[in-house]
């Protein structure tokens, strides 16, 4: 099962054992990850699952969608060159070590 590493903001790392096919907002508001929310429930409407992506992992992401990309201009944090919606990442064995920063807020 792919490991997944969480960085809260000003707090400790978080480690994740994450199933594939599971989205990182999913596992994370699963297991009460406070910076995330996931409002709309993965149907990308909110940008309260705002994640920055770690540089190393950032190209083994699936692409951006137009909506993905659109509603990440709404965000409540700044948006990063590496920002993605959480809710649009499935996790698999390629994103085994996967390292997110989450941002200082959602709403
Ligand atoms: Fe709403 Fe990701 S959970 S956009």
């Amino acid at each position: 099962m792919p490991t997944i590493h969480l960085i809260p903001y000003g707090a400790a790392t978080i480690n994740l054992d994450v199933p594939e096919g599971v989205s990182l907002m999913q596992a994370a508001v699963s297991a009460g990850v406070a910076g995330i929310v996931g409002e709309c429930g993965g149907s990308a409407m909110c940008a309260t699952c705002h994640v920055y992506v770690d540089e190393a992992y950032a190209g083994l992401l699936a692409p951006m969608s137009p909506v993905e990309a659109e509603l990440l201009e709404c965000t409540a944090s700044d948006r990063e060159p590496t920002s993605r919606l959480s809710c649009q990442i499935k996790i698999s064995g390629t994103l085994d070590g996967l390292i997110v920063r989450l941002p200082e807020r959602q709403q």
